[in-house]
Formats: C-alpha cells, structure tokens, sequence
C-alpha cells in the first residue's frame, strides 16, 4: 500500500472566516494526528485577481497565523506559502498542457469569479485549477482535505493525473482523494443562506471571521437571517443521512444555522435537529 500524505492550501485574500475552520482549517488539525501534512497558503492563486502587494504580504502572514492558532503544528507538518517552491509553476505549466479546454469551461468557480465581464478575466484565473492540481500532485499527495466547493476541482486534478499516467504510459502520479467532511462542509452567508460565506461578501455581517471577538460573533449570530417557521425535526433527513435537498432549499437560513451549530458542538445534524425540533431561532 502506498502512503498517505495530506496537501490542503488556503488563498491569502483577507480574512479567514467560519467557513474556512469548519469546512478546512479544523478538519486539518484533526488529520495532523495520523497523516504527514503539507499545509500551503496559496499566494499564487490569490493574484489571478488583482492584490496590492502590501496587503498579499500581510494576509500570507495572517493566514499563517490563524493555521498556528488553530492547532497546526509547524514543527511536525510543513507550513509554507506557494510563491517559495518553483515546482508548483512549473507543473502547472505542463498541467497547461495535459488538461483540455472542455474540462476548464466547466469549472463553476471561474464562472462565478469571472462574472459577466468574462473577457477582462486574467488567464490565471481560466487555468487556477491546472496550478491547483499542480500544487497537490507535484508532493504526490494522496487525500486534500478541503470544503465542498472545491470538489469539482479535486475531480479535475484527478483527471489531470489519470490523463498524464495514461499518456505516457507510467504510474507516477496518485489519484487525489477529496476528504469533505463534519456538519459543516458549506458553511452559506448570514445574510442570504443560498449564498456561501466568503471573504468578498461586502457585508462583514454575513460571516464570522476568526478574528472577531465574543461579542462580535454573538451579535452577528443575532441578527443572522431566519423565517418565520419554528425550526425543523429528524424527519427532514433521508435515510442516507443528508437533509432532504427540496426541504433544505425552503430553508436555507435554517439549515444553514443548524449546521453550524452541530459542527460547533461536536454533534450530529440528527442530534441537534432532534434537540430543537418546534423551537424558536432565538
Ligand atoms: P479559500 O479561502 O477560498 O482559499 O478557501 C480555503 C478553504 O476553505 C477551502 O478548503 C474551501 O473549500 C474552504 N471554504 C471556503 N469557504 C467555505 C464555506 N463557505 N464553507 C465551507 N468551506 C469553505
Ligand atoms: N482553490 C482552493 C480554494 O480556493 C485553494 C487551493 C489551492 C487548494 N491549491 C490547493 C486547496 C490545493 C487544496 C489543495 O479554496
């Protein structure tokens, strides 16, 4: 059997918030325990779109921080920022090269970042997800632990390893494993729960960010968006486990709140759902 080995990057573009402790940065300190870990702070990534230098400096430095104050441990696991290692370039280059324009055009991330004005989008933004591929398989890491939203990508950069192992006839890179897991894998913005929390919501209300304080996250919690209904019970779960997705999409800011608090408490969306069925938001 091969070994495993852990690769999960996080782009120094502002920050951190709830969304990424509970859908990445947490579930790294768990995996620190029985897995050898490379954990990166993307700076490459974070300039397909524009970064004063001053303010990339900082944030790199500030992500590294929030890693250290979640737990990671540098002297056993590599803590490092993407510009320091060429390789990542390098391979992307060849990435370039392997991946098909069919596979970039399907990318939703680049939709969503590109917008409208597709056309005055840098082309470092189109092929993010080659460099990203680069940045796990160059170490040959086995399992990328990461929030929902990147699954599309880590399917990408398994087809980028299939295609190249394929291509030239040998078994050099892994396929990547996505490891999405806990309460809260999508962790949607306070004030819209169809929209997911991020660091460019232009409402600081919308996310809890690591670095808030007590008061500041009790008071975002209260005037986070509800709807009139008490709150759901276990019969919104399928058999499965997850939530019945039609129930889940009236209401969103429900859920969405319910998630985050099982997450938080170490429980199961079944358990806290069974805890406050018919009661109040507040
Ligand atoms: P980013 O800040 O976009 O570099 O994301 C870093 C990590 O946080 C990735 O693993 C993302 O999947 C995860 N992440 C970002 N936003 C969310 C969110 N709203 N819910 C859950 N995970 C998230
Ligand atoms: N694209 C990821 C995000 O925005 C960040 C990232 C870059 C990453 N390279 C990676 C995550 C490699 C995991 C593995 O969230």
């Amino acid at each position: 059997t091969k070994m495993s080995r852990i690769f999960s990057g996080v782009q120094p573009t502002g920050n951190l918030h709830l969304g990424n402790y509970l859908g990445a940065i947490r579930n790294w300190v768990k995996l620190q325990e029985d897995f050898e870990c490379l954990f990166c702070i993307v700076d490459m990534h974070a300039i397909t779109v524009w970064q004063e230098p001053a303010a990339l400096r900082a944030h790199t430095r500030e992500v590294a921080a929030a890693f250290l104050a979640a737990g990671i441990d540098p002297r056993r696991h590599i803590v490092f920022n993407q510009s320091q290692n060429p390789a990542h370039a390098e391979l992307a280059w060849i990435f370039n090269c392997v991946a098909r324009l069919g596979w970039l055009n399907r990318m939703t991330q680049f939709k969503e970042k590109a917008g409208k004005d597709r056309e005055n989008a840098s082309v470092g933004l189109y092929a993010y997800p080659n460099l990203m591929a680069a940045d796990i398989l160059v170490y040959k890491a086995t399992h990328v632990p990461v929030g929902e939203d990147q699954k599309q990508h880590l399917e990408l950069a398994r087809d980028i390893a299939q295609k190249f192992n394929n291509d030239f006839g040998v078994d050099l890179f892994p396929l990547p494993e996505p490891q999405i897991f806990g309460a809260a894998t999508r962790v949607m913005s306070l004030r819209d729960g169809s929209k997911k929390m991020s660091k460019s919501d232009p409402s600081d209300y919308s996310r809890i960010n690591m670095t808030d304080d007590a008061d500041a996250v009790a008071l975002k919690i209260r005037k986070a968006r509800t709807d009139p209904e008490p709150l759901p019970g276990p019969s919104v779960l399928r058999p499965g486990g997850g939530v019945d997705p039609a129930a889940e999409a009236a209401r969103p800011e429900a859920f969405n709140l319910l998630g985050i608090y099982a997450a938080l408490a170490d429980k199961t969306l079944a358990e806290v759902l069974t805890a406050f069925e018919g009661r109040e938001f507040s």
